[in-house]
């Protein structure tokens, strides 16, 4: 007899995917009698409250959905796409602890991470190693009796991409008296400069990696650890620190100190856990539990709001129209906040790591388009490099603004130009500009020489460009909780949508195998048999002799 736990996961399996629906097909209709066409100016003229109507609160968070390429009928439809793909029944099977990474056979529990403590021994677990490393935080943020003043995190991948988004973002309430680090390639050119300007006695080396096997992480440990012993450094287990699911592993690289994490938080999903040490060594105790409290506010709003309200759900939804009826291919995000220099790079993990896949859960190749590229850059400066081409560019990409309201800076002078740009690059894209009235416009910078007809077809833009906006009141520990915890669900769901596994990531073995193999090859002398003529050739010109 079957479990409940695997009658459920059954169910789950048995949902349909998006391609299999009757939605689907409706969308298809829709698309191409009316969703192609949908122009926004026009759209805006005529439904006067679109603006209300495609805005959403969600905790910390207001989102402007309403210059994006939909209407009402569109949303309906998405709405009953996401009811007959059961992304609900989905998304409470992960909450609920099922083994939904069917290919790992895990559960994928980091909302339990964020979640008050509660009856049972999950919670318990996560409690216990919560406390235990906050409480370790605040002793090494007493620097007067700690003596450390730099933090290096070593670890790469979910295991880097997490603490070093998290910590300049909170760069406001970080403790003056510390510097963070964070070597994650295997390249040299990473760790050699950090190292150049420490020393040992001030140094705490964080080893984070979930299965402490990662090449470049014990690669870089090991080397971390050959500097504080050449430059003097006496008391590793002081100076040393491990988070890791493989706490056996860090006991034999020589580390006392280890706060561990389970095989359910996949390793993008786990700055919540030990991963989080950076950032609770930054921005302290309290700070790190607004953090957990932020992301569960959303996670609550992701279980309970109401489909047609549920932002998460409904960027999820917005994402698959995108990919698969406008065939976009990538989504740029622009974060109009400095300290949020690196989201673009964890989102890509997050979004990329993810939803990076070809087959579905049966294993069956899918007919459709998978995840977007995701890739952005910080507003203002996005605007002077690659803007130029979201304009007037041949391809339509999506844009999503992240505006914050208050900054933690006086110079409001600057915040206040920071945020009539972002405004501005979205109004920009929206309504572009026609040829005849570039026609009518004076361009001092112009050719003389060239036809003005001509010239107006240079300076004209097509407009009719979606975007979405986000508004965050202040950039907090909460606030970063709420957002980050957004994207996670937003990704959940169109993983969903597609009937994908988000949680497992096989597409990274095969190079790691691959590279096993080589690096003997490398050495003089090495044995170049069997491999294809063009590696072969490589190899011959970068051996050392
Ligand atoms: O190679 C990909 C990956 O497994 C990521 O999923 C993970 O975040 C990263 O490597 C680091 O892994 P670990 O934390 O085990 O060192």
């Amino acid at each position: 007899m079957n479990s409940p736990q695997t009658e459920t996961m059954q169910q789950v399996a048995a949902l349909p995917r998006c391609d299999r629906t009757g939605a689907w097909i409706a969308l298809k209709t829709h698309y191409d009698s009316h969703g192609r066409g949908l122009d926004l100016r026009e759209a805006f003229t005529r439904q006067t409250d679109r603006f209300e109507a495609l805005s959403v609160q969600a905790p910390e968070i207001f989102a402007d959905l309403s210059k994006n390429l939909l209407d009402p009928e569109t949303l309906r439809l998405l709405l009953d796409l996401a009811r007959e793909c059961g992304v609900e029944d989905r998304r409470d099977a992960m909450f609920d602890g099922q083994a939904i990474n069917l290919t790992e056979g895990r559960a994928v529990l980091h909302t339990t991470l964020r979640a008050p403590r509660s009856q049972g021994a999950v919670s318990d677990d996560v409690h216990r190693v919560l406390d235990a490393m906050l409480a370790y935080a605040e002793t090494v943020r007493d620097t007067a009796a700690s003596g450390i003043r730099h933090v290096v995190n070593i670890g790469i991948g979910g295991s880097d991409l997490g603490p070093q988004m998290a910590v300049p973002a909170l760069d406001a309430c970080a403790h003056p008296g510390l510097s963070f680090h964070f070597v994650s390639n295997v390249d040299g050119h990473d760790i050699a400069p950090v190292l150049r300007r420490l020393d040992p006695r001030e140094t705490l080396f964080v080893i984070a990696s979930k299965t402490f096997t990662t090449q470049e992480t014990m690669a870089n440990a090991h080397a971390a650890k050959a500097w504080f012993d050449a430059n003097g450094g006496t008391d590793t287990a002081k100076h040393f620190v491990a988070t890791t699911t493989n706490v056996q592993a860090a006991a034999e690289f020589g580390i006392g100190t280890t706060f561990g994490f389970w095989d359910w938080v996949g390793g993008r999903y786990s700055l919540w856990s030990a991963i989080g040490l950076p950032i609770a060594l930054a921005i302290g105790a309290d700070n790190f539990r607004a953090l957990l409290a932020g992301a569960h506010a959303m996670d609550r709003h992701f279980s309970e709001a109401p489909a047609a309200r549920n932002l998460p759900l409904l960027l999820g939804l917005l994402d698959v129209w995108y990919r698969n009826f406008h065939g976009f291919t990538s989504r740029s995000v622009a974060p109009y906040h400095q300290g949020l220099k690196r989201l673009p790079a964890y989102l890509q993990q997050l979004e990329m790591e993810s939803n990076g896949k070809r087959v579905d859960l049966d294993g069956e190749p899918l007919p459709f388009s998978t995840s977007p590229v995701v890739w952005g850059e910080p507003g203002t400066n996005g605007q002077h490099a690659y803007f130029q081409m979201l304009h007037q560019g041949s391809d339509v990409i999506p844009v999503e603004f992240i505006l914050v309201k208050t900054p933690t800076h006086s110079l409001h002078d600057l915040h206040t130009k920071l945020l009539a740009n972002g405004l501005a690059q979205s109004q920009a894209l929206m309504r572009g500009k026609s040829t005849a009235e570039a026609l009518n416009e004076k361009a001092p910078t112009a050719s003389r020489d060239l036809d003005a007809a001509k010239l107006a077809k240079h300076r004209s833009f097509p407009g009719n460009r979606p975007s979405t906006t986000l508004i965050l009141d202040r950039l907090t520990p909460r606030s970063l909780g709420a957002l980050i915890a957004l994207y996670e669900h937003r990704v959940f769901t169109s993983g969903a949508l597609w009937g994908i596994n988000s949680f497992d990531q096989w597409g990274v073995e095969l190079g790691k195998a691959l590279c096993a193999d080589l690096l003997p090859r490398l050495g003089t002398g090495g044995d170049l048999e069997g491999l294809d003529a063009s590696t072969a050739g490589l190899i011959q010109r970068l051996r050392s002799a």
